[in-house]
C-alpha cells in the first residue's frame, strides 16, 4: 500500500507530508485530484471507519427510510415497525437494483425491475413469477443470507446514528471517547436536532477539515466570528489520538452562541462561557456552544466535490421544535450559514490553485498548522493500516 501511495504522490511528496513540521507542507495536489486517490480514500477510510449517517430524528416514525452513500456504497437507514433502527446496503439481491432513490416512508420495499419484495427488517418477503407466470414464492421468515437485504452496522451516539461498512471499526463508544472525556461538564441526553443546512462545494472533502481546524485564517475571514472570538484568545488545539480539540473561553454571549437559548442543563458558569470544536477521524467534526451541539460532515462525491452537511441540535425539544423559541432557533441557522458561506469560496479557490504544478504543499505555520499536518498523516496512516 505505501508503494501505491508513493506511486501517486510521488517520492517526494509522500514524504513531504511525513516530514517533522519545520519542513512540512500539506498534501501534495494529486491527494485532491486523482481519481485513483480518492478511490483508495473511499475504499480505505470511509468503508473502514464510522462515518455519520444522519440523525436519527431525520427518521422519527416507524417505516421513515433515509438514503445516504458511505464510501460510494449506497446505504439505506430504516426505522422498523419494531422501533429499531436498521441500515442495509441499498440494493435488490435480485439482479443488483438501488431500492430506494430519497427519504421515504415505507411499509415494505418493493424492487421497481421485477417487485421482489422486501420487510422493513430486509426480509425478502416475496418473488412473483419467479417459476414462471404465476408461479411466485413467499416468505415467512426471510429467504436467509442469499436473499435478504445486506445489513450495515450502524450505531448511535446522542441522536447522532453512524455506519461502518467494514463492520470492523473500534466500538463506537471507543470511537467518541476523547470527545466524551472532554464534554464531562455538558449533558449530551439533553441535545435534540433543531435541522440542517446543506451545501454543494466544489472543493476536496480534505480541504473541508483542514480549513475547519486552522484558526490562523478567522481575522482575515470571519469578521463576525473575530468580533465574538478575537485572535489573541485562539490557540493552535491538538490532537488526542483520533480526535482534534480546540477551544476558548469567549468575552460575551452573542445571538446564535449561547444566547437566548437554553444550555446545558447543570453546566457550571466556566463551561458556559466556553467555545470546543472538535474533528473525529475522518469526518465527524462538532462544535459545542453552551446552546447547541452543531455538527459538520463533509461527504467526498468526486476528487473535487463534496456536499456538506450542518447538524444543529439544540438544548431540550422547545429549542429544537418549539414556537416561543423560533426567533432564537433562527438565529442559530443564520450565524452557521453565514459563517460557512465565507469559507465556501476559500475552498473553492484553493482547490483550483491545486492545479498549479509550481504549488507542492505549501509551507506551512509551525505555529497554527501542526494540527493540519498531522491530519494529513492521519489521512496517509489510514489508507496504509492493515
Ligand atoms: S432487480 Fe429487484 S426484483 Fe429484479
Ligand atoms: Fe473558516
Amino acid at each position: 500500500m505505501v508503494a501505491r501511495l508513493k506511486s501517486l504522490l510521488g517520492e517526494e511528496g509522500y514524504n513531504q507530508a511525513l516530514a517533522p513540521l519545520e519542513q512540512a507542507s500539506g498534501l501534495p495536489n494529486p491527494a485532491y485530484w486523482s481519481r485513483d486517490w480518492f478511490e483508495l480514500e473511499q475504499e480505505r477510510i470511509f468503508r473502514r471507519a464510522w462515518v455519520f449517517a444522519g440523525a436519527r430524528a431525520e427518521i422519527p416514525e416507524p417505516g421513515d427510510v433515509k438514503p445516504l452513500d458511505v464510501g460510494g456504497v449506497p446505504v439505506m437507514l430504516v426505522h422498523g415497525s419494531d422501533g429499531q433502527i436498521r441500515a442495509f446496503q441499498n440494493v435488490c439481491r435480485h439482479r443488483g437494483m438501488r431500492l430506494v432513490d430519497e427519504p421515504c416512508h415505507k411499509g415494505t420495499f418493493t424492487c421497481p425491475y421485477h417487485n421482489w419484495t422486501y420487510g422493513l427488517d430486509g426480509a425478502l418477503r416475496a418473488r412473483p413469477h419467479f417459476h414462471g407466470p404465476g408461479k411466485g414464492d413467499t416468505f415467512k421468515d426471510g429467504g436467509g443470507e442469499l436473499l435478504d437485504l445486506i445489513a450495515v452496522r450502524i450505531a448511535e451516539f446522542h441522536g447522532c446514528l453512524f455506519a461502518n461498512i467494514s463492520g470492523t471499526a473500534d466500538p463506537l463508544d471507543i470511537w467518541m471517547q476523547p470527545i466524551t472525556d472532554q464534554l464531562a461538564g455538558f449533558d449530551l441526553s439533553a441535545i435534540r436536532w433543531a435541522g440542517k443546512i446543506d451545501f454543494e462545494i466544489n472543493s476536496n472533502w480534505k480541504l473541508v477539515y483542514e480549513n475547519y481546524m486552522e484558526n490562523y485564517h478567522v481575522f482575515a475571514l470571519h469578521p463576525r466570528l473575530t468580533e465574538f472570538a478575537p485572535m489573541d484568545i485562539r490557540s493552535p488545539g491538538a490532537w488526542h489520538g483520533n480526535t482534534f480539540a480546540n477551544g476558548y473561553r469567549f468575552p460575551a454571549m452573542e445571538a446564535g452562541r449561547g444566547e437566548g437559548l437554553p444550555h446545558y442543563p447543570g453546566l457550571t458558569a466556566e463551561d458556559a462561557s466556553r467555545g470546543t470544536w472538535f474533528l473525529t477521524m475522518p469526518h465527524f467534526a462538532v462544535e459545542v456552544f453552551p446552546d447547541q451541539f452543531t455538527v459538520l460532515v463533509a461527504y467526498p462525491e468526486a476528487p473535487n466535490r463534496c456536499h456538506e452537511e450542518l447538524h444543529i441540535f439544540l438544548i431540550g425539544d422547545e429549542a429544537a421544535t418549539g414556537d416561543r423559541l423560533a426567533d432564537a432557533r433562527n438565529e442559530v441557522f443564520t450565524m452557521w450559514r453565514d459563517l460557512n458561506n465565507e469559507d465556501i469560496s476559500i475552498l473553492e479557490g484553493m482547490q483550483n490553485g491545486r492545479r498549479c504544478p509550481g504549488y507542492d504543499g505549501g509551507r506551512l505555520s509551525p505555529h497554527w498548522e501542526g494540527p493540519t499536518q498531522s491530519y494529513s498523516r492521519k489521512i496517509i496512516e489510514m489508507m496504509v493500516a492493515a
